[in-house]
């Protein structure tokens, strides 16, 4: 198979579908899935290829399931999946929780902005992102210019039961002086929800359900994004000519 960014760039020079106004600049937008993986015959009977965004961003709170969603997600669309916390600990050598307290958060914060604006510069990822990430206004700024910004949700008691276990490696939950878990994570979530909800494009509940469901929804909502934002993109560049 051709390295990544090589299939990307035979992609971006795809004739645009038909039905755009002639000469109308398209937006970025990629084919999925994979079609030199599962072959030529596959693809004659699926039709063309559908467009996606640029890149999908996961955001959201601690264990709503962005890194398991983001790889089921990835591999479904044969994407790349990157994963902001990831690259942090690659950079520094060493996990969260030694950086909190080595660093502290502001530190650990300014990381997290470098590496968001490092991978908004690529294309073809599934972006898992920290749950601080969109906290901060130029790192919502930099994932919705990159493509789009899904916001996965979950009750608190779906994300007690998912981060219980491992608290100790969330600082944000292991930092909760004499709160309850449950407290904790509703008292974060209201502050954090607005926030969220200002940079996503879409929301997804991930309550109480598979990671591959949610990924499939995922990936049905972004072709009908991708197909939106080309239309507008379309209509705006014939208004202004
Ligand atoms: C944080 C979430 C963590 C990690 C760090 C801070 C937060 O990532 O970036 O512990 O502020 O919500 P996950 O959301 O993947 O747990």
């Amino acid at each position: 198979m051709m390295p990544r960014d090589d299939r990307d760039d035979v992609e971006q020079k795809s004739p645009p579908p038909p039905g755009y106004p002639l000469g109308a600049p398209l937006p970025a937008l990629r084919s999925a899935p994979d079609w030199e993986e599962r072959g030529e015959k596959e693809r004659d009977r699926a039709g063309s290829p559908k467009p996606l965004p640029t890149n999908i961003a996961l955001i959201g709170f601690m264990g709503t399931g962005k890194s398991t969603v983001g790889r089921a997600l990835a591999r479904r669309l044969g994407w790349r999946y990157v994963d902001t916390d990831a690259r942090i600990e690659a950079i520094a050598g060493c996990d969260i929780p030694t950086l909190f307290a080595c660093e502290g958060e502001a530190a650990f914060r300014a990381r997290e902005a470098q590496v968001v604006l490092g991978l908004a510069a690529g294309a073809g990822q599934v972006i898992a992102t920290g749950g601080g990430v969109p906290l901060r206004a130029e790192n919502a700024a930099a994932l919705r210019t990159a493509g789009l910004v899904v916001y996965l949700t979950a009750r608190p008691d779906v994300i007690v039961a998912r981060t219980e276990r491992r608290a100790a490696d969330r600082p944000l939950l292991a930092n909760r002086g004499d709160r309850d878990l449950l407290t904790h994570v509703m008292a974060l979530l209201g502050e954090r929800a607005p926030r969220y909800q200002q940079a996503a494009h879409l929301i997804v509940d991930t309550s109480d359900r598979s990671p591959e469901n949610i990924a499939a929804e995922v990936a049905r909502k972004a072709e009908k994004w991708a197909v939106g934002a080309a239309v507008s993109a379309a209509s705006a560049a014939g208004e202004g000519r």
